[in-house]
């Protein structure tokens, strides 16, 4: 049984990649490693977390000596890597947080890796998941390639960019076989109600002010989170070591329209009057360097591994706002903070 530690496994994307490898791979043992930082919520699992092969660990990644006695009682075969501070609004408040675990978190994993890894590199992968925000910011034209210049503007974007470089130097400097990815903005079930599209889903439903930074014209290219994830599946098992791939939905929207659109979808599944909900938009004071447009070209993955999207951003959001009125209680207990209690009913015992 292959032994793959999966970082990060408990936030909004990880908790998607763990359940799908787990249900998928019967023949692996996927270990979840995360923190359970205000972003990690083990009420994300609940349906897997019985799995025979699934395994949680508590720890941070920042911490040098419990990652390196972890490695080397567990003898990973494999690692994919996700656990980050996330939230760009938040690295503006706290960058050290930053700094701390999207950097030296990932250098810890590097290291441990490399370190038991070092008799036999061939059979083993390190799988950085990373973001389209390292390239910087777009004007009205072009997109980001896998061979763009990194640009970063914000503490979250520089910090990942670092991460980024550093994957790759231990690649050409130590031949650690790693694979990377960066992906576009990512929507649906499970995402932390502090970004724009669960944020606004719950603000509509309770009649709450949207707030909108800036002109709203700020432009982001949304994939629905279940097709970034089967493209990490799909680059981790057919991926050439060594390369990045960029992962998007083609799919650009300017806030305003974004929001617009939710408006008219949610004015429909809660009975309300068409148009209102969109009386709740609200223009607000604009995020401090806020990149102006994100576009990545995704034809290399296309072109090599033959992934693409496969829905439309229309029937993704919708779904995505089924869930969100579906799953009340879950998104109750993140927005009152009960989902931090999980852990200590669910683990104490054990
Ligand atoms: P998230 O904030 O929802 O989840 C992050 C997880 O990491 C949480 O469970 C948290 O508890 C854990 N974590 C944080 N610090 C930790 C530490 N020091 N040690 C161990 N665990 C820790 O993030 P997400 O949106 O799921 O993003 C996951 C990854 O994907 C990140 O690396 C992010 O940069 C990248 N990414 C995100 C998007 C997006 O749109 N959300 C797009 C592209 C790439
Ligand atoms: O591009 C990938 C990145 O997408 C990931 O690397 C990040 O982890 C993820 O958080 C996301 O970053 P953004 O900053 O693009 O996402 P966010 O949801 O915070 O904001 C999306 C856009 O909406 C952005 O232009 C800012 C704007 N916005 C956001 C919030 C929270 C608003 O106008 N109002 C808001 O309240």
């Amino acid at each position: 049984m292959k032994k793959i530690l999966l970082t990060g496994g408990a936030g909004f994307i990880g908790s998607h990649l763990v359940r799908l490898m787990v249900s998928k791979y019967p023949d692996y043992h996927i270990y979840n490693l995360d923190k359970l930082t205000y972003a990690g919520n083990l009420e994300n699992l609940t349906d897997i977390e019985k799995s025979p092969n699934y395994s949680f660990i508590k720890g941070d990644i920042v911490d040098t000596d419990f990652i390196n006695q972890l490695f080397d009682s567990h003898q990973f075969d494999s690692v994919i890597h996700l656990a980050a501070e996330s939230h760009v609004d938040r690295s503006i408040v706290s960058p050290m947080d930053f700094i701390y675990t999207n950097i030296i978190g990932t250098v810890n994993l590097l290291n441990a890796a490399k370190n038991i890894w070092k008799n036999d590199l061939s059979q083993h992968i390190f799988y950085h998941v990373s973001t389209d925000e390292v390239y910087g910011s777009l004007g009205d034209e072009g997109f980001f390639y896998e061979t763009t210049s990194y640009d970063p503007r914000s503490p979250y974007s520089a910090s990942k960019a670092s991460s980024d470089h550093l994957v790759s130097a231990y690649y050409h400097t130590y031949h650690l076989p790693i694979l990377m990815s960066n992906c576009s903005n990512n929507y649906g079930a499970y995402q932390f109600p502090e970004k724009l599209i669960p944020l606004a889903i719950n603000n509509i439903k309770n009649k709450r002010p949207i707030p909108i930074y800036g002109d709203g014209k700020y432009t982001r290219d949304w994939l629905w989170v279940n097709d970034h994830v089967q493209a990490i599946d799909t680059i981790f098992h057919k991926g050439t070591i060594g390369e990045t791939y960029n992962i998007g939905g083609h799919n650009e929207w300017k806030n305003i329209d974004l929001i617009n659109l939710l408006c008219s979808i949610m004015d429909k599944k809660l009975g309300r009057r068409a148009g209102e909900s969109a009386e709740l938009i609200t223009f607000v004071k604009d995020r401090a360097g806020h990149d102006r447009r994100y576009a990545i070209d995704a034809s290399k993955i296309q072109r090599e591994l033959e992934w693409k999207p496969s829905i439309q951003f229309e029937e993704g959001l919708e779904h995505t706002v089924d869930w969100y009125l579906a799953n009340e209680t879950w998104l109750n207990n993140v927005t009152s903070g009960n989902y931090q209690n999980y852990y200590q009913q669910q683990y104490s015992e054990r």
